[in-house]
Parts: structure tokens; C-alpha cells; sequence
């Protein structure tokens, strides 16, 4: 199988064997019989394995064309699982715009524990080299960023981390693999939220990483199972029937966030749009180069400040005021206080007038004529 849309239908999902049902089966179950004493026909132990969740595992990997992949029960459970490859006194280079959370971790957790980090400005190459220590051992890149649409370039990073023996990690969960395989353009490991557009409907929460080196993979997978933040069946099964429908809910969410990133780069209440489809932007022929689209997300800055911002937020009748993105519904959100609160008086502070857009899949004229009502 080699088309996207194929392989997120399919692999994963045969029939099931002894039923031919078409989509796998929700397997609830906390363990399994064994045939003999520590002879288990499946495994030993729902928090060990679960074919519901192996199913989920196997499509994932392969989207990314990754050789392995462990799903967790959220985003930041997967990033816990693979800092814990980390040990104290090394070091961590993380975009100066990262996913607060991810910041949050780092600093608040690995931090108490003697992992040190730097927070660096991924498009200046010299600020990365300069960032760079004998005991750096990850460079994390967030590409597209959250939330404000910085692009970098996977394939230059990995070059100048890997010549200092540093892992890259890239989380991919604007991009998706619909968009972007960091693994095929040097990355080491990729992170993803798949609450977001692996999901792609707003009902489940889950992580998941994936790797072509085997010996990261066994130690993920063991902390997979001796920390114990796995995902449930139910859960897993939704994030499989989810991403048999990413890729068309990808084009639809990248023509959406264009038309709407156009119309709000002519408004005159909005002081600067953020989105790498836009040929103004920064990064645009970087996310050329390495996305085959540019993604939902867009966020703005409004001339009227914080005020205006909160104002917008407030008066949208489709854009639902909420945090999280991804979904088929668009969402509207301040970043500075709602998903990137843990940044204030950070290094990663964002302007408090910056609005985020998770563009959905509805029709694009009433999400333009819902901004326009909200602006005026
Ligand atoms: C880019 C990015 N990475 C990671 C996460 C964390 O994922 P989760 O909320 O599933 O733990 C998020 C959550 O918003 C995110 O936006």
C-alpha cells in the first residue's frame, strides 16, 4: 500500500479474523488467559498491550513512515516518556515559541530533576550552534509552532544537532504526517498531540511517538508500560476511526486557514496574521520545502491591543472560545491567557493582543462572514 488515504484506512484495520468485521474491535479487556503458566496468548497485562491500541500503534508508525510507534494517553504523557531518556545534567535546546506545556515540563519537572534547558530562536542557525553545550542532547523543534506559526527547517537542524551527537525531536502536531514526515527529512523522533487532527473530532485525548531507532523505541515502550500512562481501548479506537479521515480533513482545514488568512491580512483592524502560507511569512519557502500545505492554524495580532483581542474572542457565533485545536469545528482563542498561561514572565511571553484560529471543516464563507461580524 503506498497512497496516504489508503494506508490511514487500512493499515491497522484488516478484517478481523475470526469475525471480518471491518474496523477493529474495541478489545475491553484488563488481561488475557494464558495457556499455560507465563505462556499469555496475547500478553500478560492490559497496561502492557492491548490490540485495540496496537492497531492504532501500527497505522500511526506508518504514516510517518516510522518502523515503530507507542501511543500514551495524551501529548505530554509521550513527551514525559521520551524525556525520561533523558538523565540529569544534560541539556535541552527548545524553540523560544514552543507549546507551553512542553516548556512547562521541561522547566518545572525535568528541571527539579537537573535537566537543564535553552530556549533559542530555531530559524537563527547561530543562536542554535551557539546554544549548543558537550551535554545537549535533544533539539526539540515545534514546526509549524504553537501558536505562532514559526517554521524551521527540520533538515538544517538535524544536520547541525546530529554533528554534536544531539537527538532531534520535531513535534508534528500542527502538521501532521498528511503534511509533513520529519523522520524522512532527518528528525530522529517525532511527537505528536493526537487530541488534535490525528483525532480530529474534540473527543479524546492521547499522545503518541514514533522512531526508526530501535533501542529509543524499547525504552519507550518500556516506560510505556512501567509508568503506565497508556491510552484506553475506547480511546484508541477513536483515534483509529480519526485518521482514516485526516487526510481530506487536512485539505479542507488548509483551504479554509488560506482564504481566511487572506481576508484577515487586508482587514484594517488586524495589525499582523501569522500564517506560513502566506508569502509575507518568515518561513513561507522553508514550509514549502518540507510541508506539502500549509495547515489550519492562523493567528493574528489586532491594532487595538488586548482589549479588541478579548473583544473578537468574545463575539464569534461559529468560532467556539476554546482552547485545543485540530477538530472539525473552529475554535477562537487568546493564547496569553488560555493555552499559553504557563509562559507568562517567561522567555516564551506572547503578545497579549495575539488570537489564535484552529480553522475548521465548516463552510468557509460563513467562518469569513463570522470574523468579519466579530472584527466590525
Ligand atoms: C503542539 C502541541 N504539542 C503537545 C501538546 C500536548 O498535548 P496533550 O494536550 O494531548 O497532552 C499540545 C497541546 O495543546 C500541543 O499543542
Amino acid at each position: 500500500m503506498s497512497g496516504f488515504n489508503t494506508r490511514a484506512i487500512h493499515v491497522g484495520s484488516e478484517p478481523d479474523a475470526s469475525t471480518g468485521a471491518v474496523n477493529p474491535p474495541v478489545y475491553l479487556t484488563s488481561t488475557y488467559a494464558q495457556d499455560g503458566v507465563g505462556v499469555p496468548r496475547f500478553s500478560d497485562y492490559g497496561r502492557v498491550d492491548n490490540p485495540t491500541r496496537a492497531a492504532l500503534e501500527h497505522c500511526l508508525a506508518d504514516l510517518e513512515n516510522a518502523q515503530f510507534g507507542v501511543a500514551f494517553a495524551s501529548g505530554l504523557a509521550g513527551e514525559d516518556a521520551l524525556l525520561r531518556t533523558l538523565s540529569p545534567g544534560e541539556h535541552v535546546i527548545l524553540g523560544n515559541d514552543a507549546y507551553g506545556g512542553t516548556y512547562r515540563l521541561l522547566t518545572r519537572i525535568f528541571g527539579d530533576w537537573g535537566v537543564s534547558v535553552t530556549c533559542v530562536d530555531l530559524s537563527n542557525l547561530d543562536e542554535v550552534r551557539s546554544a549548543i553545550r558537550p551535554s545537549t542532547r535533544m533539539l526539540w523543534i515545534e514546526t509549524p509552532s504553537n501558536p505562532l506559526l514559526n517554521v524551521s527547517s527540520i533538515r538544517v537542524l538535524s544536520e547541525v544537532a546530529h554533528l554534536h551527537e544531539a537527538r532531534v525531536v520535531v513535534d508534528n502536531t500542527f502538521a501532521t504526517p498528511y503534511l509533513q514526515r520529519p523522520l524522512d527529512l532527518g528528525a530522529d523522533v517525532v511527537v505528536h498531540s493526537t487530541t488534535k487532527y490525528i483525532g480530529g473530532h474534540s473527543d479524546v485525548i492521547g499522545g503518541f511517538v514514533a522512531t526508526n531507532d530501535d533501542e529509543l523505541a524499547a525504552t519507550l515502550k518500556f516506560h510505556q508500560y512501567a509508568i503506565g500512562a497508556v491510552p484506553g481501548p475506547l480511546d484508541c479506537y477513536l483515534l483509529v476511526r480519526g485518521v482514516k479521515t485526516l487526510g481530506v480533513r487536512m485539505e479542507r482545514h488548509c483551504a479554509n486557514a488560506r482564504a481566511i488568512a487572506e481576508f484577515l491580512a487586508t482587514h484594517p483592524a488586524v495589525e499582523r496574521v501569522y500564517y506560513p502560507g502566506l508569502k509575507s511569512h518568515p518561513g513561507h519557502d522553508v514550509a514549502k520545502e518540507q510541508m506539502s500545505d500549509f495547515g489550519g492554524m492562523v493567528s493574528f495580532t489586532l491594532r487595538g491591543g488586548t482589549g479588541d483581542a478579548r473583544k473578537v474572542c468574545e463575539s464569534t457565533q461559529i468560532f467556539t472560545l476554546a482552547e485545543s485545536l485540530g477538530g472539525v469545528e473552529s475554535l477562537i482563542e487568546l493564547p496569553a491567557v488560555m493555552t499559553h498561561a504557563s509562559t507568562t514572565g517567561s522567555l516564551l511571553e506572547l503578545p497579549d493582543s495575539l488570537v489564535r484560529l484552529s480553522v475548521g471543516i465548516e463552510d468557509v464563507e460563513d467562518l469569513l462572514d463570522d470574523l468579519n461580524a466579530a472584527l466590525n
